[in-house]
Parts: structure tokens; sequence; C-alpha cells
């Protein structure tokens, strides 16, 4: 059986690869901060900043792939604490080179958010060109692992959506406000091609069952603003609709600046077995296990 190491385990992305994951595979999650219960799962606490424990921890464990989705994931505390570069790009560099020293499998989630937002939809051939640091941060990541290991597979995620069971997601915190009667409120001048997370993990196993490599975006079927998703949410989960109000990015302060589309083209990863649902049909199933 392969062994296969995944970083963020407990994040959002994390739980959704765990609850997918194949059963031909022998999952070692690593976790930091969140102590969490997962099932058929080996958990390991690894500060992945810590350059010699991670070494001394591949020597221990010698995985046969790597899904390296631990990151600083807020593009407004990354915009606000510079040091989110030594998670997102120092310790990305730092796992390929080890992983192309041993010919260990590495996929590393980048993001849709390395375009400026001009250009949609986006194929792999477009240029980047991110307008926050976040982003930048992920392209200087994509271009290290990609220099020290060019048969890494750089799996672009656009916004993801889903109900993990940690509670982590903009749709749990939307429909815990919209169950309480409180307004959410919703930009309708940002659109992005949304994944649900299960969706995700299953073309993240299928870029790695298919020995893909290179950059591979992992977009959803439609292109939509988050106020029309979450119209599309209250209509499938029951919950009043009026309580969304449509938003402009200029009414909210952000630090962090939002690119205005960065709906991606993923026909390449479609090519390489990767089949997201639709959104009507993921929210359906979504509100029947609600
Ligand atoms: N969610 C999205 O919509 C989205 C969109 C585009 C791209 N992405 C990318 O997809 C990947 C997964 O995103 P996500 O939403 O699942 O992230 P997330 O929920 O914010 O989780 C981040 C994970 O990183 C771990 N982590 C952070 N610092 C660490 C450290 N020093 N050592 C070990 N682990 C550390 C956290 O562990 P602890 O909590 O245990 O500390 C957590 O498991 C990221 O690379 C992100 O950039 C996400």
């Amino acid at each position: 059986m392969k062994k296969l190491l995944v970083t963020g385990i407990s994040g959002f992305l994390g739980w959704h690869i765990a609850e997918h994951a194949q059963s031909d595979f022998q999952l070692i999650g690593i976790y930091n901060k969140t102590k969490l219960e997962l099932k058929n799962i080996q958990l390991e606490q690894l500060d992945l900043t810590n350059q010699s424990a991670v070494s001394n921890f591949l020597k221990k464990h010698q995985p046969d792939a790597i899904l390296h989705l631990a990151a600083n994931s807020n593009p407004n505390y990354c915009e606000q604490n510079p040091l989110s570069e030594i998670i997102n790009v120092k310790v990305t560099e730092h796992l390929a080179s080890n992983c192309a020293e041993q010919n260990i499998s590495f996929l590393f989630t980048s993001t849709d958010l390395v375009f400026d937002g001009k250009n949609a939809p986006y194929t792999t051939t477009g240029s980047p060109n991110p307008i926050m640091v976040y982003g930048k941060q992920k392209l200087e990541a994509e271009q290290k692992v990609l220099k020290v290991f060019p048969k890494a597979i750089i799996a672009r995620m656009p916004l993801m959506y889903g109900l993990p069971k940690n509670g982590l997601g903009f749709m749990n915190a939307w429909l815990r406000n919209l169950q309480a009667g409180k307004n959410v409120y919703c930009f309708t001048d940002e659109y992005r091609t949304a994944t649900f997370g299960g969706d995700a993990a299953q073309g993240i196993f299928a870029l790695l069952n298919n020995k893909a490599k290179g950059i591979f975006h992992l977009g959803g079927l439609e292109r939509m603003s988050r106020f029309e998703f979450a119209t599309q949410m209250a209509e499938h989960f029951g919950l009043d609709k009026n309580l969304i109000i449509p938003s402009l990015q200029k009414d909210v302060n952000m630090p962090a600046k939002r690119p205005a589309d960065v709906s991606l083209d993923s026909n390449n990863t479609f090519t390489f077995g990767f089949v997201p649902k639709k959104l009507e049909d993921n929210l359906e199933k979504l509100s029947s296990s609600f």
C-alpha cells in the first residue's frame, strides 16, 4: 500500500481529502495547532516551519507521495503579516526539494488568486499577475517548486465550498447566519469557478494517480458571483434568501485587494480524470444530509 503524507489535514481541504481518500493509500495526516479526530488516518503533529523536524519526519516515515495543503490561506492576514511567507513559500520550497532528492511525488495546492482578474477564464498558459500578498506568495512558491522539482504537480484551487464537520469554510458560516435570521453580505462583483471540496479531492487523487506533472486548474463547472452562489444555496437549504444582501467590493474595507474575475478554464485537468459535479447537484446532496 502506498504511503501518502497530507499536510494541512486539519484544514478545509484536508477534511475533504480524508473523507474521500482512496483505500489503496495509507494516509498520514499532519496538523499543527488544531487537534482533531479522523478515522482511518494516522495523525501526527508537526510544525512544518521547523526544517530539521520536517527532514527527520520524512526520513522516519518515507512517504511515496506528499499532498502539501498546509498554508496560511487568509488573504487579509497575509497582507498584514509578511511572516506568512514562511509557511506559504519557504516551507513549500523545502518540502519540494526534499521530495526531489528522495523521489517522492509532490502535489502543491496553489490558488486562482495568482491571476489579476482581468482576462478570465484563465487556462494554465494564462499569465499570472497577483494583486495581493497571498497571491504573490503562492505564485513564488509555484515557481520555486517547479525549479527544484519539475516533476511536481501544481494544483491551482478555486474558491472551495462544502460543509466539513470541522466547521470550516464560508458555507458553514453563511448557513449559521441565515439559520439565525442574520443578514449575509455577498459580492456581486467577484466571479469565481467554485468547486466542491469533495470534487477537489477527487481531482487531486486523479492527478496523483495519473502521474501528472506541471500546472493544473481545478475549477468548477460554473462561473458565478458569491451573491449568485449564496442565493442558490439558500434555495436548496430552504432558508430565506432575502437575508442575502448584494454588496460591492468597494463597500467593504479589506486589507487585501480582490480580483474581479478569476474563473478558471480546467479543461486540461478534465483530461486527467477530474470530474467536478454541477453546483445544483452538490447543493442538493449537501442539503439532504444537513
Ligand atoms: N479554501 C479555499 O477556498 C482555497 C482556495 C484556493 C486555494 N486554497 C489553497 O488550498 C490549500 C488548502 O486550503 P484550506 O482552505 O484547506 O486551508 P485552511 O483551512 O486554512 O487550513 C490550513 C492548514 O494549514 C495547516 N498549517 C498552517 N501552518 C502550519 C504549520 N506551521 N505547520 C503545519 N501545518 C500548518 C493548518 O494546521 P493547524 O490548523 O493544525 O494549525 C491547517 O491544517 C491551501 O494551500 C490554500 O492556499 C484554498
